[in-house]
């Protein structure tokens, strides 16, 4: 029992990632290796076209590596998987379906030998916690960016996958909202039943490092630097962001965005 504990959830070995349509190819991943821990979460950052999304869609299985590995439980793993549940920056909600129809067709994915009444119920509930009751009926259409995107979160939850892929997922939501929704993702992923190992991928430095515990920072077509987040759990907002700590982390990867590694070692 104690042997698989050495075993990382998700493990990247070399993997390389060319897109190639039959007419020019691009390499946009490059002998690119790490690692993540069952129950953590990390963050990978860098600038735009830096190759953070496509990462992402390896780990998701929507692409495959075109050399190099990706190793889920200490199997290589190629394609999608339900145990892998992915919310990208553009809610991607069913426009033909209600918030409650949204989660719930999910939900049937997830479990299709769940009674259609009890993945409504489980629904219902998924939407309370993230504060969409009274909006079960509700079209995207009729829902806020802010609100589509937490329906989006809901639905992804409530398959209660094993990993969570998160694609800036409050990229489109305006500042305000996106603390709203940085708050409700700590306290959803406090719960349980949420998703233990996660990773997300962000552009912004201080949201990875409210929710992170561990960010890599992407450069080169690869893992350029890592930094560990030293904040315990649960986390408040306030009192990370008045912390030395904090000040500290966040200079750092603002040197590595500017190019300016510092000599403290983070450069890997
Ligand atoms: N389907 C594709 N075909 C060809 N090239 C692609 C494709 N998708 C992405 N690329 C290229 O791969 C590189 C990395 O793109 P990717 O979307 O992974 O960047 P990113 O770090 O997520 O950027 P952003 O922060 O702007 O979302 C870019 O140069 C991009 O043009
Ligand atoms: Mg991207």
């Amino acid at each position: 029992m104690e042997s698989t504990k050495a075993v990382p959830k998700i493990k990247f070995e070399d993997v390389s990632l060319i897109y190639d349509d039959g007419v020019k190819s691009y390499k946009a991943i490059s002998d690119m290796s790490f690692s993540v821990d069952e129950g953590e979460f990390v963050s990978i950052i860098g600038a735009s076209g830096c190759g953070k999304s496509s990462t992402l869609s390896v780990l998701a299985g929507l692409r495959n590596p075109t050399a190099g590995r990706l190793m889920i439980d200490g199997v290589e793993s190629r394609g999608t998987s339900k145990n892998r549940g992915v919310v990208f920056q553009h809610y991607s909600l069913f426009p033909w379906m209600t918030a409650e129809g949204n989660v719930s067709f999910g939900i049937r994915q997830a479990m299709p030998e769940l009674p259609i009444e009890e993945a409504r119920e489980a629904a219902v509930s998924y939407l309370a916690r993230v504060g969409l009751t009274g909006f079960e009926e509700k079209y995207p259409h009729e829902l806020s960016g802010g609100m589509q995107q937490r329906t989006a979160i809901a639905r992804t939850i409530a398959m209660q996958p094993d990993i969570l892929l998160l694609d800036e997922p409050f990229g489109a939501i305006d500042a305000r909202n996106r603390v709203v929704l940085q708050d409700l993702l700590l306290e959803v992923l406090g719960q349980e039943s949420a998703p233990k190992t996660i990773v997300l991928v962000t552009h912004d430095i201080d949201e990875a490092i409210l929710l992170s515990d561990r960010i890599l920072f992407m450069d080169g077509k690869s893992v350029a630097a890592e930094f560990v987040v030293p904040f315990e759990r649960p986390r408040v907002r306030e009192a990370i962001y008045a912390s030395n700590e904090y000040m500290r982390l966040r200079q750092s990867l603002m040197r590595c965005f500017f190019n300016q590694a510092s000599s403290e070692g983070a450069y890997i």
